[in-house]
């Protein structure tokens, strides 16, 4: 039996309720999922169609087919779309990674930009239009983008979606950027795109975080510091994972970061424990009342996934386990961590 609560409906006069889209979705081939979708969410994002693989294969080849069923979807029920993304050293085609000179690389940032939002324009309510340009230690990520074009790939990226795209919002978008390190970096980021004269208009904190310890002063902070450049702030792709950390500390060479698929990283193929759904409900709980406090700067929250069944995270950073991240579990039925969430708004 569907539950009678919705999140867009209790939240609708704080922030928009988002959820990532896969392929299945966007086709309406996931009916109970696309049934999640109408009910809860008033904001959608593209899971992976809108990146450049997918969008822009090769260099004059434009795949627009799955994205612009993603687009009607929306259109069609009043569902905000988030474009994600235009410029992002992952999910980048080959034949962007190899070039080797600074002018094809701004032909194809010229190109992709026009392209896509200029397809867009009108239709998509934002755009993610850098992701992830911050390395750890705050400096540049060392992407192609940085390596052939210098600083200012960021500030020309920004430009060329405003001509292209007028009237969507744009937003740069990352993870870990609620932390200290990051966090500065971002604010010096988006200080230079303001100095630059050029419009930014939301920060997207991705929210990847784990249920075990949600970073919740370092993301009060973040709301803080980030609106008061006159931004919006977004929770981009929140999910909480439930499983153990397979990054093993002592190890440096990238290769060997991760610890395989066993029994000690993989606890619970056959279902949560109710100890660990408490932690889950409990996490979200305490994220969604910090979200109210600042609801005046928060424009929306969106899910990475509508249900734990499709969540990325049953493959990130390794594949095959069971992970647990989202509210509505691998049935379509709502959590215990659903009614945490709806009871915050309550109270
Ligand atoms: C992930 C998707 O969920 C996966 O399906 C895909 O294989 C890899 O990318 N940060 C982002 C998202 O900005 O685009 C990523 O999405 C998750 C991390």
């Amino acid at each position: 039996m569907a539950q009678k609560e919705s999140l867009k409906e209790v939240f609708k006069n704080d922030f928009l309720i988002g959820t990532a889209l896969n392929s299945f979705q966007i086709q309406q081939k996931d009916t109970a999922a696309n049934r999640l979708v109408l009910q809860h969410f008033n904001a959608i994002t593209p899971e992976n169609s809108m990146k450049a693989t997918h969008l822009h294969p090769q260099w004059d080849k434009y795949n627009f087919t799955l994205s612009d069923q993603l687009v009607a979807y929306g259109r069609q029920h009043n569902i905000k779309i988030n474009g994600h993304t235009l410029i992002w050293h992952s999910q980048l085609p080959a034949y962007v990674k190899n070039l080797n000179n600074a002018d094809s690389l701004k032909q194809y940032m010229k190109d992709h930009i026009s392209t896509l939002a200029g397809h867009y324009k009108g239709k998509v309510f934002s755009w993610d239009v850098v992701n992830e340009a911050l390395e750890g230690d705050g400096s540049l990520r060392k992407s192609i983008f940085l390596k052939l074009l210098g600083d200012d790939y960021i500030i020309d990226a920004f430009r060329l979606t405003q001509q292209a795209a007028p009237d969507a919002e744009l937003y740069y978008n990352d993870y870990n950027i609620e932390g200290l390190t990051k966090r500065r970096a971002a604010i010096a980021l988006i200080k230079k795109i303001q100095a630059a004269g050029v419009r930014i208009d939301g920060i997207g904190v991705q929210g990847h975080w784990a249920a075990v310890h949600v970073p919740l002063a370092d993301i009060e902070q973040s709301i803080q510091e980030f609106s008061a450049l006159g931004i919006k702030v977004m929770f981009t792709e929140l999910d909480l994972t439930v499983l153990p950390s397979p990054y093993k500390r002592d190890v440096v060479d990238v290769s060997q970061r991760t610890l395989p698929n066993t029994p000690a990283t993989n606890p619970w193929p056959n279902g949560l424990p109710d100890f660990k759904q408490a932690e889950l409900s409990k996490s979200y709980e305490d994220l969604f009342k910090l979200f109210l406090k600042y609801k005046d700067k928060i424009g929306r929250i969106t899910f990475w996934g509508v249900h734990d069944g499709q969540s990325w995270l049953n493959n990130f950073p390794i594949a095959g386990r069971t992970n647990y991240p989202l509210l509505f579990d691998r049935s379509y039925q709502p959590k215990p961590a659903f009614y945490a969430v709806i009871a915050t708004h309550h109270r």
